[in-house]
């Protein structure tokens, strides 16, 4: 992505987000402070919605919620007419907030609580993307003991096609030991699909996978895709059973740093063509009804939106080893790095000197893992100064908590000068309003 898109600097050599000065967020909203570029959303979801229109128009964008959940995202999406997947009724309660329309909520997640289950039923969110046996009984009891819902409920499976994604291990969804989905090599995706069909009062309606995040490769994609579509084809041909939704989840990996490729439009383009073209070949090959395709993007439609502003504080040097320079930020408002060891870029708000160093850069917390760039090299810093740190729009603030009771940073949206709050920052009132 074009970073001049994300940031700018002014004549006076300081940083512009959206067109404002990040001294003058900082000192208007407070440090740290996480700021997120509308223009730059809809750009990806205009990507996305034009690349699906030309590869694959039967097709539906549904923005994964994780990555970034509070109302003005969903407001964001409905503008593109997304759906959006839900995985807690913490997700629910938020996306209903904003009318969205809940015929496009599909519900996600490995153990859905009957609370969840229940809240979404009474709020008309019907399409459950089901992950196992045991969610399956759960709501078959649900329909059992409530009528109302019989014939109601759509249900997509979460198959483990057992495709291996080149990434992090905490974020490959899809080997054989996976928490997540139905095995199909093993035969049980068939059973599974055969037992739902067995019930008159649950709509099956397709197949669902997800291989992973950040992945740059796109073989992964087509074999899963190619898996999927083999298993349509079988069911078809062994059970005249029709698939009528495949959904290939999301994944495509965004930039980070300078060792992660800056995908081009095309190269997003690219991961579609592959996922559609699997799905065309198999349908005209063995004579089947086209299914719709599904799409859940998260990260790539908010992460490289998103840049978190901190203060330097203390500069501790341990000479001939390393420099701390301390933020006040770290793991409560980014986990990511202590999690999966994720790489950022930092750069100095104000262009003052051309003197680079390597600092480590690190957080606030009590825990030497609480880092925010390892072995990071930019302009000398000194206390006060500004640090920007790039791509922190998704699994951030979704991801922040309140470890060490530090209250979450306030999100910031900009677009064309103007600023607007989309989540207020906590308050130590707001911590303290939970404690008896
Ligand atoms: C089922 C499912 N779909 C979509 C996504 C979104 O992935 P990404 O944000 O990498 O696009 C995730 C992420 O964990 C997921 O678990």
């Amino acid at each position: 992505m074009d970073k001049n898109l994300i940031y700018t600097f002014d004549k006076d050599n300081e940083m512009l987000l959206g067109g404002i000065k990040a001294s003058e967020l900082i000192k208007k909203y407070g440090s740290p402070l996480y700021t997120l570029n509308e223009q730059v959303i809809r750009n990806r979801c205009e990507l996305f919605k034009n690349i699906l229109k030309e590869v694959y128009p039967n097709s539906i964008i549904s923005y994964a919620s994780k990555a970034f959940c509070c109302k003005a995202i969903y407001e964001i999406m409905k503008n593109y007419d997304f759906a959006c997947d839900v995985v807690s009724g913490g997700e629910i309660a938020t996306v209903l907030k904003t009318k969205f329309d809940t015929s496009k909520v599909y519900f996600h997640g490995n153990n859905k609580t009957e609370k969840e289950i229940n809240l979404a039923l009474k709020n008309n969110i019907f399409n459950f993307i089901v992950d196992n046996e045991d969610e399956l009984e759960t709501l078959e009891e649900i329909i059992s003991k409530n009528k109302k819902w019989e014939n109601k409920i759509n249900i997509i499976v979460r198959i483990n096609p057992g495709v291996e994604a080149h990434t992090h291990e905490y974020v490959q969804t899809s080997k054989t030991d996976s928490k997540f989905g139905i095995n199909l090599e093993s035969g049980e995706a068939e059973k599974f699909i055969l037992k739902i069909k067995e019930n008159k009062k649950l709509n099956f309606l397709g197949l669902h996978f997800h291989i992973g995040s950040q992945i740059f490769d796109k073989e992964p994609f087509k074999l899963a895709t190619h898996k999927t579509m083999l298993f349509i084809a079988k069911l078809k041909k062994n059970y005249n059973i029709d698939v009528n939704i495949i959904n290939a989840g999301g994944g495509y990996g965004v930039w980070y740093n300078n060792s992660d490729a800056d995908l081009t439009d095309n190269d997003y383009k690219d991961f579609i063509k592959v996922i559609a073209d699997e799905i065309s070949s198999c349908v005209k090959k063995n004579k089947l009804k086209e299914p719709t395709l599904v799409i859940e993007p998260g990260r790539t439609l908010v992460a490289e939106a998103g840049v978190t502003l901190y203060t330097v504080g203390n500069i501790k040097e341990i000479k001939g080893v390393r420099k701390y320079v301390s933020l006040d930020g770290g793991m409560f408002e980014n986990p990511r790095v202590s999690l999966y060891q994720s790489v950022y870029t930092p750069i100095k708000a104000k262009k003052e000197t051309n003197e680079i160093e390597t600092v480590t850069l690190v957080g606030k917390c009590c825990e030497s893992g609480d880092k925010i760039i390892n072995n990071a090299s930019l302009e000398k810093l000194k206390k006060g100064d500004i640090v920007a740190v790039l791509t922190t729009g998704a699994y951030h603030y979704s991801m922040a908590s309140n470890y060490n009771r530090n209250p979450v940073p306030p999100v910031v949206l900009l677009n064309n000068k103007k600023a607007r709050i989309i989540v207020k920052g906590q308050t130590y009132e707001d911590l303290l309003r939970y404690d008896l």
